[in-house]
């Protein structure tokens, strides 16, 4: 990609990936990804607002060139340090010989580590601080764990401006730069969805403290960091929208105690089943379904074990061990906003059952409220087993 204009004297120099699969190891991208990055050109000084990966480093540079020398750029400005923004720094600061970094206070800790260099300027922003450009100010709004602790927001009033770090953003490649050229738009809004559960589903209220500080700035535009720049006329405001939407989380009247387990031979399952009727027992009104892990779509379990009041989860023991689709599942747990949840483990084994211990451990590191020492039994159930099953979802279900 080549830079393009934006907008009078805002420009973008980001690079395109549109074979990326897997971002940040855990995360698939059907739809490949951007680098954004941007040229802000005032009268008297230019500023460089986030940078690139670094393995994309003399393609970044060649459309940095397009745009303006880099020897005259006076800031570069990292809305956070993540290296998909901060990789190339560390090379460009060399290149960008007149350049001091603008960082939070935050963001300046991590610099030193992320460059592995400590010769360079920074400009330490604070909230509401500002950097004339001449006809062109830029304002640093702080927008913390909008998703690293040093994230802020770049707005530059004149222009009506919003350079919104990750937020907004998507893991989505086409080779147009805007929101009007989106050609699969069921494509991008899969990724919007997708990228906003992923780096922004833990950081819910974060997300309504970030739209807060931005809610009557005058905003035509919004640079995002990855996908397509957004624009008023197309997709700003639907994305401002879905935002607020999503991060506005609703408590249910009835409480949702599902349970997860996997079951070679029908025990685990069996036991499931006795724990959930004693959950019933005690709490008739709450929704308690149990699912099977192998059987059920795991984004779906994923959003119910996230979004649900407390759980049990039953694996038998095998080769030492719970199965692979439960521990799959607890790894979906996102232990930000689960902390305290009410958890129980359980299951069936025949030798020397580590699953249920082992669960125990996982959740606790977790830091799930977990229920004691659980509930094994040897083999198939028997008749008091069941009892005990019984009893034990009983005893769970006072905690709630
Ligand atoms: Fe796109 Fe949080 O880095």
């Amino acid at each position: 990609m080549s830079a393009i204009k934006v907008s009078e004297g805002i420009y973008s120099v980001g690079i395109l990936n549109p074979n990326m699969r897997i971002f940040d190891i855990v995360m698939t991208t059907e739809y490949g990804t951007s680098y954004n990055s941007y040229i802000v050109k005032g009268e008297n000084k230019t500023a460089l607002v986030e940078v690139c990966h670094a393995s994309y480093f003399d393609s970044y540079l060649n459309n940095i060139k397009e745009v303006c020398n880099p020897k005259d750029i006076d800031y570069i400005i990292l809305n956070h340090c993540e290296p998909d923004h901060s990789g190339a720094l560390a090379d460009l600061l060399d290149i960008c010989i007149n350049a001091k970094i603008v960082v939070s206070k935050v963001g300046n800790m991590y610099l030193r580590n992320i460059t592995n260099r400590s010769d360079y300027e920074v400009i330490v922003a604070n909230n509401n601080d500002v950097i004339d450009l001449g006809g062109k100010t830029l304002k640093f709004i702080s927008a913390p764990f909008l998703h690293w602790p040093d994230s802020m927001f770049t707005y530059c009033e004149e222009s009506s401006t919003l350079f919104s770090c990750d937020v907004f953003g998507c893991h989505y490649c086409e080779p147009y730069t805007f929101d009007k050229n989106i050609t699969y738009p069921k494509g991008y809004e899969d990724a919007f969805l997708g990228y906003y559960n992923a780096i922004f589903g833990p950081f819910k209220k974060f997300v309504l403290a970030g739209l807060d500080k931005i809610k009557n700035l005058k905003i035509d535009t919004i640079c995002t960091s990855h996908g397509p720049v957004l624009t008023s006329e197309h997709r700003l405001e639907y994305a401002m929208q879905k935002y607020q939407e999503w991060s506005t989380v609703t408590k249910s009247d009835v409480l949702n105690i599902p349970i997860f387990y996997c079951s070679a031979y029908g025990c685990t399952e069996k036991c499931a089943n006795a724990i959930a009727n004693g959950i019933r027992s005690v709490l008739p009104s709450a929704n308690v379904e149990a699912f099977d892990v192998n059987y059920n779509d795991i984004s779906t379990l994923a959003e119910k074990i996230n979004s649900c009041d407390g759980f049990a989860v039953g694996s038998p023991t095998i080769n030492s061990d719970a199965v692979a689709p439960i521990s799959n599942l607890l790894n979906c747990i996102d232990a930000i906003n689960c902390k305290k949840k009410p958890a129980l483990a359980f299951g069936s084994y025949g030798w020397s059952g580590e699953a249920v211990p082992n669960l125990i451990t996982k959740m606790k590191t977790l830091k799930l409220d977990v229920f004691e020492n659980g509930f094994k039994f040897l083999f198939v159930p028997s008749e008091e087993d069941l009892r005990n099953a019984f009893e034990i979802g009983r005893e769970f279900a006072e905690k709630f």
